[in-house]
């Protein structure tokens, strides 16, 4: 072994959250890089929580590991992880040495339908980079930027959920600091009353996705209005910047609720067409347009890549809008599934 090893067995655990994007990602080029920047908000309690066990190996070299999801054995996502750790090995020496035993469980429900690539991949990045730092002498302190970076290549999205409140990803002439390799914190830019926003998940389904974000991503690149959406996300991007320092949620939500839709627009002229969007989805976004326009009330929809709606609201109109889902919507979701999430601080190292 030529690095010494301060450390020789032992496990570290990470929970880290999902996130929502205000401004989306969609469409890549070279290395899982954004065609456009993109915002998003830090949720609190849809989260993955990872345990990696480590121990020396007998035998250097080769990747050794074994993966529970919910303490079952999950062979997808182990290989998920296999090629993951493959792709990322450099950035992890130990791994050349170390034997991992993975447990990560969500707070969700599994196959909720909720994008859940952010908070695994996020907590995985932070568990290896916790013990990378452990075993080898000299390694480098915990440095939310490289982890970002490198959750970044097992899932665009996962290089959000390490900051608090919010995060900005791609470059952009609007921040000086902003890259295409990693998100960055934006706490800072945002006024105190999306701190406190709600986003109320709704399960309108739980089946998993035909078309994968990974297949959806590669549709852009001929797609005949990825030029003209890239520019879109940038101006809205820049819109959403001034609105967000500002204060203004009705331009939060004006803007957020165009993306989700342009998001789904791209999918329905990609060719081949895919529709993830479903009956019901559209029921409680016309509801929801319906009860912001006789209260008054701010609240606003986002989609995922997925039918299930992301609902966004301040917290002095929580009682009201909940109560709206829980009386009108609720019979829209699948088993009347739905999940109370708030935006959270950010992903933690658990004892
Ligand atoms: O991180 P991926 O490759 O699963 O892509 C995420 C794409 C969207 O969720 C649709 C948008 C986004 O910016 O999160």
């Amino acid at each position: 072994m030529s690095l010494r090893s301060k450390e020789r067995r032992g496990n570290v655990a990470w929970r880290s959250p999902s996130n929502i994007a205000l401004i989306k990602y969609w469409g890549k080029y070279g290395d899982q890089l954004p065609q456009n920047p993109s915002i998003s908000l830090t949720l609190k309690n849809s989260f993955t929580q990872t345990r990696v066990s480590y121990y020396p190996k007998d035998v250097q070299g080769e990747l050794s590991f074994s993966f529970q999801f919910q303490k079952k054995s999950h062979p997808g996502f182990y290989d998920r992880i296999r090629k993951y750790l493959h792709r990322v090995k450099s950035y992890f020496p130990f791994l050349e040495d170390y034997h991992l035993d993975i447990e990560s469980e969500n707070s969700f429900p599994h196959s909720a339908g909720i994008a859940s690539s952010a908070s695994a991949f996020s907590a995985l990045v932070l568990a290896l980079e916790t013990i990378e730092n452990l075993v080898h002498d000299g390694g480098h302190e915990m440095d939310l930027t490289r982890v970002s970076e490198i959750a970044r290549l097992g899932s665009g999205s996962a290089c959000r959920s390490l900051f608090p409140i919010a995060a900005l990803w791609g470059k952009t002439p609007e921040s000086e600091t902003s890259s295409d390799l990693h998100a960055i914190p934006m706490e800072s830019q945002l006024h105190d009353i999306f701190k406190s926003f709600h986003d109320s998940i709704l399960i309108v389904s739980q089946a998993s996705k035909k078309v994968s974000s990974t297949a959806g991503h590669s549709l852009m690149r001929n797609h005949p209005f990825s030029k003209v959406r890239y520019e879109e996300a940038r101006r809205n991007l820049k819109e959403m910047l001034e609105a967000l320092r500002l204060g203004d949620v009705e331009r939060v939500g004006f803007i957020t609720e165009m993306e989700a839709m342009q998001l789904h627009a791209l999918m329905l002229c990609s060719n081949p067409n895919f529709i993830l969007l479903q009956p019901n989805t559209l029921k409680i976004i016309e509801r929801l347009k319906d009860f912001r326009l006789t209260t008054g009330i701010p609240v606003y929809f986002t989609l995922d890549a997925g039918p299930n709606v992301h609902i966004l609201y301040p917290d002095e109109y929580r009682t009201h809008v909940q109560n709206l889902i829980v009386d009108q919507l609720l019979g829209y979701c699948d088993n009347a599934q739905w999940i109370q999430d708030s935006i959270g601080e950010g992903p933690m190292k658990l004892e």
